[in-house]
């Protein structure tokens, strides 16, 4: 008999990095010795009690019972699509192309998967989410970091993102509101971003997953409004606005000039066919979601609002702490002045107090740049409890 070899994985998965797992395993020891723990790392608002509205669960079990189990169309069945059309037309933005996916997740890695040949580059937020860099990982291809300038509340470093280009750079990303900063981008930014992708030939690859989360009361600007020619593809769904993350259901709205961007289109749509569809039923809480009522979002604006300005007067009142206001989403990204890494300061920061935070370079930043990610999802209540718990802790060991 043959002896049995172990499997070896691919290489392509060598460089994607899950740095939020170190960190879940400092939790749970910390849990198995009997400690709580107050997590403030999980970016899903239905964990914290923001329910997904029954409207969306409505519509979804109707269409159970209207017998949609089986595939749909593999761009996504037209009432969804017409949906999205609508939203779309009413932020100013042309649909070339909507494709409904499994979440705003399938719909980035379709739009790379399209695009990006081995060797090839994508400039990505730093700090961002780290999907992208996954996927990057996956395609061989490269993830290039450009700045996102703390002092400019986080707004893009558009120098920093010109020198980032070379001749292999095939695409943009932004993330605006950005995760995990919380920044929303203005239109000057997104005018230089147009000028400069213009300039470069590149394409926008837009993710708008937080659009409806702004909480300065400000228009959030999607950047596919600003100009009509340039390919832009923008990424949307259910999981963070419409609090449904577990429904798996994202979009993506291709636009720009038909001519620039039929082949791409056509790129993206043959990956579509050959995963067949996302979920049938659950695709026709997209009309619900986008047409029905909207008191859910309202409610979870008014939530955040507070919850922010707790979070942000507390961490500056903190000693080498100090947080930029976030505007929109609902992540802070404090800085802190301390002497060690990032990733120590979080594990020591658990062990100790039982509050579970990310640290920057789980999003791509240079780890001498020590900040942390903070979920502030959890009630009043718990978040004063946690950073009770940060203010001892930092007073207790680097006063
Ligand atoms: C910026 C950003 N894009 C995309 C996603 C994933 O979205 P979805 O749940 O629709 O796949 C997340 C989830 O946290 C996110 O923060």
């Amino acid at each position: 008999m043959t002896e049995l070899k172990k499997i070896i994985p691919s290489r392509r998965t060598e460089n994607i990095e899950y740095a939020i797992r170190d960190i879940l395993m400092v939790a749970e020891e910390r849990k198995r010795q009997g400690g709580d723990l107050i997590c403030l790392n999980i970016g899903d608002p239905v964990l914290y009690g923001f329910k997904t509205p029954i409207h969306l669960k409505e519509a979804t079990y109707q269409a159970m019972l209207r017998d949609h189990t089986n595939y749909s169309a593999s761009e996504g069945v037209p009432e969804a699509i017409q949906a999205i059309k609508k939203q779309a037309l009413s932020q100013g933005i042309q649909p070339y192309e909507i494709m409904v996916t499994t979440g705003a997740s399938e719909a980035i890695d379709f739009a790379l998967s399209a695009l990006v040949n081995k060797g090839e580059n994508v400039l990505v937020p730093s700090p961002g989410y780290p999907l992208y860099n996954a996927l990057l990982s996956r395609l061989i291809g490269e993830a290039k970091p450009y700045l996102l300038d703390e002092d400019n509340g986080w707004q893009p470093d558009i120098a920093h993102m010109e020198s980032q280009i070379d001749e292999k750079t095939k695409a943009i990303v932004l993330i605006n509101p950005n995760n995990p900063t919380g920044a929303v981008y203005s239109e000057e930014t997104l005018r230089q971003v147009i000028d400069l992708a213009r300039r470069y030939n590149l394409l926008i690859m837009s993710d708008e997953i937080y659009d409806r989360l702004i909480l300065n009361g400000k228009e959030h600007i999607s950047i596919a409004s600003l100009d009509r020619e340039m390919p832009i593809i923008t990424f949307n769904g259910l999981s963070k606005s419409y609090l449904a993350p577990g429904f798996r259901i994202g979009w993506s709205i291709m636009s720009g000039a038909p001519e620039l961007i039929d082949d791409y289109c056509e790129a993206m749509k043959k990956l579509a066919r050959a995963r067949l569809c996302a979920s049938h039923p659950k695709q026709f809480a997209i009309p619900a979601a986008l047409n029905g009522a909207s008191d859910h979002i309202e409610n979870a604006r008014r939530q955040l609002r507070i919850r922010r300005d707790i979070t942000v007067e507390r961490l500056n009142a903190i000693p080498r702490i100090s947080c930029q206001e976030p505007e929109g989403a609902f992540y802070a990204f404090p800085h802190v002045d301390v002497d060690m890494s990032d990733q120590d300061f979080v594990k020591m920061l658990i062990r100790e107090t039982g509050v579970v935070v990310v640290h920057g370079s789980g999003f791509g930043e240079l780890p001498e740049s020590p900040h942390f990610r903070i979920v502030f999802l959890p009630d009043e209540e718990m978040l004063h409890k946690a950073y009770d718990r940060l203010e001892s802790f930092m007073k207790k060991y680097f006063a």
